[in-house]
């Protein structure tokens, strides 16, 4: 699917990149490729801080909660130490995991940690950089639009960072890449996700459907921590959510927003895009709220909506999107496929899509409310 985002330029230009259409001055940027060969260095763990208190006795409760005070207590150093070594140790860039619109995503290796290398690199890196394999070699997406993306990523990523569990995939660094004090690029380091994302065809095919249902609901949680936070996504489609040991991970804040912003530009993803987004009018949960319908569509086995991006772009198309916006009442989403036996849980979906703002499934405690009870009419307990 493409991906849409239009920039302030008064000299449009389009150019394709691999299935993402942007619009603005662009230049002809190349994909990430190895730094240096690094030294694995061991970064230094904190202090032990845990209370190694004994006189518990055979009090089982106490035991149990201060067992989890220590594992608790494990993951915050550990959490503490990626954070460390992500920042300042040097890493080594391995294999393509992955290759986004704008970037492409290295496993990558900084002492004993694993992290996830999300790179951007620019025109220097060409002359400056190691041999790029043809294969890795993004299309035309111009650097500092690149450079904003992953900029914007991890302040946002900033916001959400929280000791113990998060629905969000953990962003430790950005690091500037640079080869005879020349900026060459970016790389985002974050934690390496064992899993797929919910654009894996695969995964569609096997997984059972009260597991998809199970995915949707914890997709809604995944949001809803966002949301708390007053943070749009403003890219919800399936291949931003991954599954990984069974617990969905939001991914790729390159575009987010705070929740009011004023919309200059149409951003998101073409078949995604609500239509406060087509017309630029503020952008807020509502906004992420009617991707999610699609993409959950989509993940069911159904079709994005049909947003060309010629179409987009004109003024027409904008009017009718206000339009829609102000009146209709009728949901994007005609059907979801797979839950013809499960219409409560459709409706649910389909109620995301609505067109009309104020019509529209408010939130996320809205729809995830709405999802536990149409899911227990077909006695699927949801928690
Ligand atoms: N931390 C991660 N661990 C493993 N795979 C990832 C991770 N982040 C992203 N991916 C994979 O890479 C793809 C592209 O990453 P993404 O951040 O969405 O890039 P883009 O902004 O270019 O869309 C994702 O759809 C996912 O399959
Ligand atoms: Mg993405």
């Amino acid at each position: 699917m493409s991906q849409v985002n239009e920039n302030m330029s008064n000299n449009p230009e389009r150019e394709k990149n691999g299935g993402q259409i942007t619009v603005g001055p662009r230049m002809k940027t190349d994909s990430a490729e190895p730094e240096a060969a690094e030294v694995a260095k061991k970064s230094e763990t904190e202090e032990n801080q845990v209370h190694t208190d004994n006189s518990t006795g055979s009090n089982l409760m106490a035991n149990l909660s201060r067992r989890r005070y220590l594992n608790r207590n494990d993951e915050l150093r550990t959490a503490q130490a990626m954070k460390t070594a992500a920042e300042n140790d040097p890493y080594e860039i391995k294999e393509v995991m992955a290759r986004g619109a704008e970037a492409v995503l290295y496993r990558s290796v900084c002492g004993s940690f694993t992290f996830c290398a999300k790179a951007i690199r620019n025109n220097w890196n060409k002359v400056l950089g190691s041999t790029v394999k043809a294969s890795e070699k993004l299309d035309n997406v111009a650097y500092r639009t690149k450079m904003r993306h992953i900029q914007n990523e991890f302040a946002i990523s900033k916001m959400l960072n929280e000791d113990g569990q998060m629905p969000i995939v953990r962003i430790y660094a950005l690091r500037k890449v640079t080869r005879f004090g020349i900026e060459l690029g970016y790389d985002l380091l974050m934690e390496y996700l064992t899993g797929h994302d919910l654009g894996d065809k695969v995964l569609n095919k096997v997984l059972p459907l009260e597991d998809k249902i199970r995915v949707m609901y914890q997709a809604v949680q995944a949001l809803s921590f966002l949301h708390k936070k007053k943070i749009i996504h403003l890219d919800i489609k399936p291949s931003n959510f991954m599954l990984v040991n069974g617990k969905i991970k939001l991914i790729d804040f390159g575009v987010s927003v705070m929740s009011g912003y004023q919309s200059k530009a149409i951003t998101g993803t073409g078949g995604y895009l609500s239509p406060e987004q087509i017309c630029k009018d503020t952008i807020d949960e509502r906004t992420d709220i009617f991707a999610l319908g699609i993409a959950f569509g989509v993940f069911m086995g159904g079709q994005p909506l049909t947003q060309p991006q010629d179409e987009l772009l004109t003024h027409s198309a904008r009017e009718e999107a206000r339009m829609h916006m102000n009146q209709s009442d009728i949901p994007a989403l005609r059907s979801v496929p797979g839950l013809e036996d499960m219409p409560l849980v459709a409706e649910a979906i389909r109620s995301c899509t609505i067109m009309r703002r104020d019509k529209r499934m408010p939130s996320c405690n809205a729809l995830l409310a709405k999802f536990r009870e149409a899911a227990e009419t077909y006695g699927i307990v949801l928690n």
